[in-house]
């Protein structure tokens, strides 16, 4: 089983990410931790609770980063995913039935990042850190204990936009939400010495839930079907309002089945780095191993990291609707 910690900016493609994790037996869940992002930080973390509650998990829930490393907040997206960051689904009060009670949990006392260390300590070369949401909380652990690095099993993380099947950026041309939320945080993330694969744009908009598979799902999913199909309502609609999309992206939950699934995936290795500034802030380049390229150090002195290029789209769909 993969020891895995679930960082989070809930976030509706988060919580169909976290329902699936929750349901497979090859995950152990160790801890949820959360960053801004999606909502702000209080209200992410509020989902997060929520959530847990709700999927009856025994694990921490740690608040994380309110901020970028170096920059000022900015607005989130509640036009994507509701004011409340899960579709305006009430939280409180009934909604099918299923939907009842508000969260009584608290928060773990710890800030994410520290949870992050002292798991990832108490399981030397087990943990699976898969992010979803900006990369904030991992670059600050790694900031306090640069050793984690050579000390988790990888990094699976939904970020990044690399143009490889014509997929640019979702809040630039050539920017991932994720990404440009913290592009410093970001590029110390992708440069540090620990195994990463990012799963991009370039895969997890190949991967669409369309409106007929959401009501499959709804239909046929008892109790957590009904949630899925409930919690998917607004953000289809920006899709449909946006993209001309009758259907949602997959996103934040092809980083867990990339941890389960490998062989789903098509991966292409070189190191990679974040552009922080300027007209290109936020992208994502790979210089992929075995292209010739001039002695430039600012590339090749960082670890080759994985990148996905391609997805077995009908084959993750076909997992996430069976689990
Ligand atoms: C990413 O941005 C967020 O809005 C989603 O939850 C996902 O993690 C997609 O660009
Ligand atoms: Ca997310």
């Amino acid at each position: 089983r993969h020891k895995v910690i679930f960082d989070t900016d809930p976030g509706v493609d988060d919580a169909m990410a976290l329902r699936f994790l929750t349901r497979r037996p090859e995950f152990d869940l160790l801890a949820v931790t959360t960053v801004f992002g999606n909502l702000d930080i209080g209200t992410v973390t509020r989902n997060a609770l929520w959530l847990a509650d709700r999927m009856d998990l025994s694990v921490p829930v740690a608040r994380g980063a309110a901020a970028p490393l170096a920059r000022a907040r900015g607005h989130g997206a509640p036009h994507v995913h509701g004011a409340n960051g899960l579709g305006d689904i009430p939280l409180t009060g009934p909604l099918t039935g299923l939907l009842a009670d508000p969260s009584v949990r608290a928060a773990d006392p710890r800030p994410a990042w520290q949870v992050i260390v002292e798991l990832v300590r108490a399981h030397p070369g087990e943990v699976t850190l898969i992010a979803v949401g900006p990369l904030t909380n991992l670059a600050l652990a790694l900031a306090h204990d640069p050793e984690i690095a050579g000390l988790v099993a990888g990094v699976s993380l939904m970020g990044g936009a690399f143009g490889t099947r014509g997929h640019r950026g979702n809040v630039s041309p050539v920017a991932e939400a994720n990404i440009l939320s913290d592009p410093e945080a970001a590029d110390r993330v992708v440069t540090a010495p620990w195994p990463v694969t990012m799963l991009g744009l370039d895969v997890t908009q190949h991967v669409v839930m369309d409106a007929a598979y959401l009501d499959r799902l709804g239909a046929a999913g008892g109790a957590d079907g009904v949630f899925l199909r409930a919690v998917s309502r607004f953000y289809q609609a920006f899709h449909e309002r946006s993209r001309g999309l009758a259907g949602i992206f997959a996103h934040d939950s092809l980083a867990v089945i990339q941890v389960m699934a490998p062989h789903l995936f098509t991966l292409r290795r070189g190191p990679v780095r974040v552009a922080c500034g300027g007209i290109a802030d936020g992208q994502t380049i790979q210089k992929p191993d075995g292209v010739p390229c001039p002695p430039l150090p600012a590339w090749d002195v960082h670890p080759a990291q994985a990148v996905a290029v391609d997805v077995d789209a009908a084959g993750a769909l076909t997992l996430y609707a069976e689990t």
